[in-house]
């Protein structure tokens, strides 16, 4: 989704901005853009499509100052071509913006003696401004009065070409967060954004807007009160992350697994098998029901965690598509655990979800993978996931440290609500204990599956298959594969088939069954030859029990390391990104940014 940067202090600033551009490259965008204020006015570079199209752009038309803004954009309102990208100017203001005006409309109509330039919901926000200039206002109280005149979410950052070097930044709805610098000020969308500029950051709240110069900056809330925020001090594993030897950073995140898996873990179960600190500040005896919230991989996760909840803690679970959630008037009661589950922790539908929930008096939590998010300072209580930057846009290494930390939590509530004996929490520890050990194993299918993607590859369609706890991982592996590869791709509940999705099987169209050898293999392989006796291409994901009995009636057959039921979901899923990466490399996609997709979706 769109990523902003910003610079204002001495030096000149473009190389810095496409510096901090490429850093966002990995949230999706569509085009891009760069503005800078020097000493002749407002100057702006924008092109369509990637980043060095940007770069071609500044060559042959170079620009540079002491302060810039810049931008990767998503569209959402005007398609994604040179007029739509920001920054957009108007009169002496330029500015750049993450979210969406959504009285733009209004807006527009009441400026109709204006002349617009792009179809973009963002111009209005440089007209409304520049208005306020040219009916005499300071640029300060200019854009305090234009802010108020925005409804919609927004991350923005402005220029105005006054003959002061400044830079102004709002935030309502979508992340923004200042760096602190000597002699210069920054601004970013994400810790990342600023990795190679300034490791103290203040995450701009809701409402808030800020001045920078070079000399400092000040921030005032929605009421233009002066305020102080806390300042944030990033780590270095925070920062910048690298592709190393890795083709892609898909891939080089799928091979880190065994090491985040257990990064997790650390945060849940402590030495000798008893829960950490984290995990010990819930107390799921005191609550009757769990709401668990999220989007896209996230929700999969989210699902899979119903089935460990209900069978081994008997606690009631919810879970809910973010974006559905708030609208569909849900029954909540107080006495309810609400959890985000959420990779950015800046899903926009996910955080409405958590204030939703806070407001209806529930204890609210965050499992996050980004800890200086904003779910996990609005949260009652943040839960990391410790996975380390994720670039890849098709989320993997997030999912599987999900889904290691929900596990650790459902025996935490199991043990806590007298469900599972000290024995039998312990067998099940030890189990999320050898994870990592048996995500290294499954890593050794890699070339087998390498093979069968090249068969995939040639496919119009799938279908994924799962009976319990493997259908989310059948809806992962298909949403995996869509992402990626663009090959349609759809994840059933094996059972619900015959209802209907069944009509579309036929010759070779590509089945792939998840299914490890336990109490409902043989229903899934039922299901399985339902499928195959009318022409389905079978691939099997077991393991090796289940390979050996029913391997040979699949056209191919992947023996996953054999693992207790508990954890076999967390081992089959290596084998769902793994059948989606190679895929989408034997077609030749943009594997880390597919296209249309956006790694943190800010807007609703
Ligand atoms: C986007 C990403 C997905 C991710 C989803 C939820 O759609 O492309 O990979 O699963 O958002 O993101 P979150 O950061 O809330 O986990």
């Amino acid at each position: 989704m769109c990523g902003i940067v910003g610079i204002v202090g001495t030096e000149t600033v473009t190389a810095r901005l496409i510096d901090g551009l490429k850093r966002l490259e990995y949230r999706g965008y569509d085009s891009a853009g760069v503005a800078v204020l020097n000493g002749s006015g407002l100057k702006r570079a924008r092109a369509k499509g990637k980043i060095v199209a940007l770069i071609d752009e500044l060559s042959d038309n170079p620009i540079d100052g002491p302060a810039g803004i810049a931008h990767t954009r998503w569209a959402t309102h005007g398609e994604p071509n040179i007029a739509n990208a920001h920054p957009h100017f108007a009169g002496k203001v330029g500015v750049v913006h993450n979210g969406i005006i959504e009285n733009y409309q209004d807006i527009r109509a009441e400026l109709s003696h204006r002349t617009f330039t792009s179809e973009t919901d963002t111009e209005v926000i440089a007209h409304l401004m520049d208005e306020a200039l040219e009916a005499g206002q300071s640029s300060k109280d200019a854009f305090a009065a234009t802010l108020k005149k925005l409804r919609g979410a927004y991350a923005l950052a402005l220029m105005v070409d006054d003959g002061q070097n400044e830079i102004y930044a709002a935030r309502a709805g979508s992340p923004l967060a200042i760096g602190i610098g000597d002699g210069e000020m920054y601004l970013g969308s994400d810790a990342l954004a600023l990795a190679q500029l300034s490791r103290e950051l203040i995450y701009l709240e809701e409402g808030d807007w800020a001045v920078l110069s070079p000399k400092g900056f000040q921030v005032y809330d929605q009421n233009d009160k002066a305020v102080k925020r806390d300042v944030t001090v990033i780590t270095a594993g925070m920062g910048a992350s690298e592709k190393g030897d890795y083709d892609h950073y898909m891939l080089k995140e799928i091979y880190e697994q065994p090491i985040t898996v257990n990064a997790t873990l650390k945060n849940y179960l402590a030495e000798r098998d008893q829960f950490g600190d984290i995990a010990q500040k819930l107390d799921f005896n005191s609550v009757d029901r769990l709401v668990l919230t999220a989007c896209g991989t996230a929700c999969y996760a989210a699902e899979v965690a119903k089935y460990w909840f209900e069978q081994y803690a008997g606690l009631a679970v919810d879970v809910d598509i973010a974006s559905e959630f708030r609208y569909r008037h849900p029954v909540l009661s107080p006495n309810s655990q609400f959890i985000a589950v959420s990779q950015s922790g800046e899903t926009a539908d996910t955080l409405a979800a958590l204030r939703y929930c806070k407001d209806a008096g529930l204890k609210t939590a965050a499992l996050v993978n980004v800890m200086t998010s904003t779910m996990a300072r609005e949260a009652d209580m943040a839960m990391p996931l410790n996975a380390g930057p994720e670039i890849g846009v098709a989320s993997t290494k997030a999912f599987t440290s999900q889904l290691t930390a929900l596990a650790s939590l459902a025996l935490l509530a199991a043990v806590q609500r007298g469900k599972l004996s000290g024995e039998d929490a312990e067998k099940q520890m030890q189990n999320l204990g050898a994870l990592s050990l048996l995500v290294s194993t499954a890593l050794e299918q890699d070339t087998h599956i390498k093979k069968l993607a090249k068969d995939l590859s040639v496919a119009k369609s799938a279908f994924f298959l799962g009976r319990g706890a493997m259908v989310p991982i059948a809806f992962e592996g298909a949403l995996k594969l869509k992402e990626i590869s663009y090959i349609h791709a759809e994840g059933y509940a094996a059972g619900e088939l015959k209802h209907g999705p069944i009509a579309l099987i036929e010759k070779d169209t590509p089945v792939i069954v998840v299914a490890p050898h336990d109490r409902l293999f043989e229903k899934t392989v039922s299901n399985m030859q339902e499928v195959a006796a009318r022409g389905a291409r079978i691939f099997l994901f077991t393991d090796s029990e289940g390979h050996k009995e029913a391997g040979h009636m699949a056209f191919a057959s992947v023996a996953m390391p054999a693992a207790d039921p508990f954890i076999a979901p967390i081992i089959q899923s290596i084998g769902m990104q793994l059948l989606a990466y190679h895929t989408a490399v034997t077609l030749g996609t943009d594997v880390d940014q597919p296209r249309n997709l956006a790694k943190s979706v800010t807007v609703e």
